[in-house]
């Protein structure tokens, strides 16, 4: 996996590593919900609250060229994730987790080290599951390419097909780096995109995060007082996009553990905008019929919400109690 964490890919990572359907090679983090360093201590957290043994590799600390370019440079200002209304502050990632502090240190490697060397010497394929900006999958695909050989699949979080969230039209994951996003899509490499189309037909509700809550696991309690906290900000923010609070990470992880999870899907010819404009970071699907374009990737369009709460409330009734 490789994360941004961020409170839905905390989600995201606890329903990978409980799940027990995946071998977690290791965790790579990127910059995205907040700095690398501080996504990389939040990564450390989750995995030592499960007292697992996963390394953690930390990745690039900013985007590959976005921010060179003057009015490319984000504001998280603007990014909505945050407010502050009668004097406390609502927020979609907190900056701390509320569980106890790491106790683990991150790997010395460099997370794209990790990425590539690991794809080398496998004698399988892997499969690659990006939820927060794709930097460090863009990096290694530029290291050295022929890792794609050795991929089985990338599912990833990321992008939207008609409203954004980061702007009008662009996703947060494919905003941060447009350059890498049209990378991976380019790369050949088997890809099946979530986007916020999927991720906000599937929203969570306050009554889910009591299941989870009440399911007495720390993995538990994690999800569901993170899912209130998310539900809280955007119900202050008004940002919303769909009927309950979309825990975008958590479904890319579902869709490779049950592939019905998703109930509507398409290969679709698929692209990024990166001309710094208003579309900047925007995932551009053609659609027309009778162009030559091949399909390079599935793009999921709906989610099944009770599956999908079915899936997690499976996964995080394990793991120590609280
Ligand atoms: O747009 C949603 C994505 O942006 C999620 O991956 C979330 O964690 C943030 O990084
Ligand atoms: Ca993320």
């Amino acid at each position: 996996m490789d994360v941004d964490t961020g409170s839905d890919d905390a989600i995201a990572l606890l329903l990978a590593m409980l799940s027990g359907r995946f071998e977690l090679l290791g965790i790579t983090v990127c910059r995205g919900n907040s700095d690398v360093e501080t996504c990389t201590r939040n990564t450390l957290q989750v995995v030592d609250m499960l007292g697992l043994d996963i390394p953690v590799y930390q990745g690039c600390p900013d985007p590959m060229v976005r921010e060179l370019s003057r009015g490319r440079v984000m504001n998280n200002a603007l990014n909505r994730t945050s407010i502050v209304k009668d004097g406390k502050e609502y927020k979609v990632h907190p900056y701390t987790l509320p569980i106890p502090p790491a106790r683990s240190e991150k790997q010395d490697r460099h997370a794209c080290s990790f990425i590539v060397e690991t794809l080398k010497s496998s004698k399988e394929k892997i499969t690659l599951i990006p939820t927060g900006p794709l930097t460090n999958i863009g990096m290694a695909l530029r290291m050295d390419p022929s890792i794609v050989k050795n991929i089985e699949e990338i599912v990833l979080m990321g992008g939207a097909v008609g409203t954004g969230n980061a702007s009008a039209c662009a996703e947060a994951n494919f905003f941060h780096d447009p350059e890498a996003a049209k990378i991976v899509l380019g790369s050949g490499a088997k890809v099946r995109i979530v986007p916020l189309n999927a991720t906000r037909s599937a929203g969570l509700y306050r009554e889910d995060a009591a299941k989870l809550i009440a399911l007495g696991t720390m993995a538990g309690k994690l999800a569901g007082d993170l899912i209130n906290m998310r539900t809280d900000a955007s119900d202050v923010m008004g940002t919303r996009g769909g009927d309950g609070e979309p825990i975008h990470d958590a479904l890319a992880v579902a869709w490779v553990l049950d592939e019905s999870v998703i109930t509507e899907s398409r290969e679709e010819h698929c692209d990024v905008d990166f001309s710094g404009g208003a579309c900047d970071g925007q995932l551009v699907i053609d659609s027309r019929r009778g162009y030559e374009h091949e399909p390079n990737a599935r793009v999921a369009y709906k989610g099944d919400r009770k599956r999908f709460m079915e899936i997690m409330l499976d996964a995080f009734a394990k793991g120590p109690k609280c």
